[in-house]
């Protein structure tokens, strides 16, 4: 299969020009204007519009047995709709509940993608605790590619990681030069405060932000990057939603602990006057961490430009009303999380460049380049060069369209994002030069995915 991109204004993390791409077969072989076209190739016409790199989401759950139930997608609708959306890789958490085996859960959640997800998929392997026979599977699941792990500080009795397990963690990964990406809440503190406001009558969706505070946040994140300083490991903050978290994450880096900050795009766009809607309008809306106030959408979108916020990931984790209804008389039973795999794209394109201040290059980075290059993927993955996977987005800023669950791929019967604008989206897709997504419709060959196996940063000590 040979494609040839005609006239497409290229923008990658660092560079802006036109010209045509050539690829042959998964691969970028020629970049230049006016390339000669090769027999037999299919041409597409990108005039008037951008062509980035394909987009890169580092915090998807797609299987995921959680608070009581599963979240909506399979791999094949959740990654139908990223490509939809633009998104061309995603990376998955693989998060087994702290009795399970690791190895089972390596298994169960391989064998569900393979063959079924359209994008090429990678995994952080989730660390719950820490037995007998941890440390070999994790040294086994690393020699194999798979080079990030995942802690909860959050969710006790479930995902959620003890402080000597932690440390364990920590340790090796820092021998084996993987990075840890967490989810920083203090847990104690949300249990705490969740009792107490149940047994202040308080139950309904608007009470899920103040039982995890901002403070509660910024704790967790302080504690994560004290424990990255004493092991000397590399960390990601994953989810970021506030100043006050990203000013502990900043006062960590800025005494030199190593440290890469994620937010995702709910927290741009969305405050909490959504999740305060009454009943389950509300709790359409929870996440952890909670939906804040407003107040933090300029420091989060500043942060994000000085590239202080490295990514923009979703944590795209659907729940349907009749799920979310679960919790109807206490917050606490609410499946946390919202579908935003398809829409990433969009709306950081629409919010942050088209009617914000986000540079064109920024936001690229933050949504391809960078993440693969923390992730081990570049630049296979997150850049448009000779050599690379053609994962390719041409994108359209003419189009002019409004989110919502009746249009939408994921397999869930809302969009929290429901009748936002938006000013953009990707006219077509490819992934390893295959056309996979023409005018918001997936034409592609479902199952086709890859599971991509990562190289570590550095050798460890
Ligand atoms: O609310 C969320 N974020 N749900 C998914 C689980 C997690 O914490 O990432
Ligand atoms: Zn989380
Ligand atoms: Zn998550």
């Amino acid at each position: 299969m040979t494609l040839l991109i005609q006239n497409g204004e290229i923008v990658t993390s660092e560079k802006r020009y036109t010209a045509d791409i050539l690829v042959e077969g998964e691969t970028i072989t020629q970049i230049g204007e006016r390339l000669a076209v090769p027999d037999g190739a299919e041409v597409i016409d990108a005039s008037g519009k951008y062509v980035f790199p394909g987009f890169i989401d580092p915090h998807v759950h797609i299987h995921l047995p959680f608070m009581g139930t599963f979240a909506k997608d399979t791999h094949a609708t959740g990654s139908q709709a990223a490509l939809i959306g633009g998104t061309t890789t995603y990376i998955e958490m693989l998060a087994p509940a702290g009795s399970d085996d690791l190895m089972d859960a390596w298994h169960l959640w391989t064998g569900m993608a393979e063959g079924n997800s359209a994008c090429d998929y990678s995994f952080h392997i989730g660390v719950t605790a820490w037995n007998d026979s941890t440390e070999g599977y994790l040294r086994e699941l690393v020699a194999g590619g798979m080079t990030s792990f995942k802690v909860f500080l959050a969710y006790k009795g479930a995902f959620g990681i003890e402080d000597a397990a932690l440390f364990k963690t920590l340790t090796l990964a820092k021998e084996l030069g993987v990075v840890v990406t967490a989810h920083c809440e203090n847990a104690e503190l949300v249990s705490q405060l969740q009792a107490k406001l149940l047994s202040e009558g308080k139950t309904g969706p608007e009470w899920h932000e103040p039982s995890r505070p901002e403070q509660v946040e910024a704790d967790g994140t302080a504690h994560f990057a004290t424990f990255l300083e004493m092991t000397g490991a590399e960390g990601y903050v994953v989810h970021l939603s506030n100043a006050k978290a990203l000013n502990a994450a900043l006062d960590a880096k800025a005494r030199g602990v190593n440290l890469h900050i994620e937010s995702v795009i709910p927290h741009f766009v969305l405050d909490k006057t959504f999740a305060e809607r009454p009943g389950v309008e509300g709790a359409k809306h929870v996440m952890s961490p909670p939906l804040r106030d407003k107040s933090n959408h300029a420091a989060l979108w500043a942060a994000l430009e000085r590239g202080e916020i490295d990514t923009v990931a979703t944590d795209h984790c659907p729940f349907d009303v009749a799920q979310k209804h679960m919790g109807d008389g206490n917050f606490t039973l609410i499946p946390n999380g919202i579908p935003a795999i398809e829409d990433r794209v969009n709306l950081l394109y629409t919010y942050g460049v088209s009617r914000g201040s986000l540079t064109l290059h920024r936001f690229v980075d933050a949504a391809s380049t960078r993440t693969a290059k923390i992730f081990g993927l570049y630049p296979k993955k997150g850049e448009i060069a000779v050599g690379s996977d053609a994962d390719l987005v041409i994108y359209d800023p003419a189009y002019r369209g409004t989110i919502s669950a009746a249009t939408s791929h994921v397999n869930n019967d809302y969009s929290g994002f429901e009748g936002f604008a938006i000013d953009g989206r990707p006219s077509v897709v490819t992934v390893r030069g295959q056309v996979a997504v023409r005018d918001g419709a997936f034409v592609g060959e479902p199952g086709r995915g890859q599971l991509l196996r990562r190289v570590p940063h550095r050798s460890g000590a």
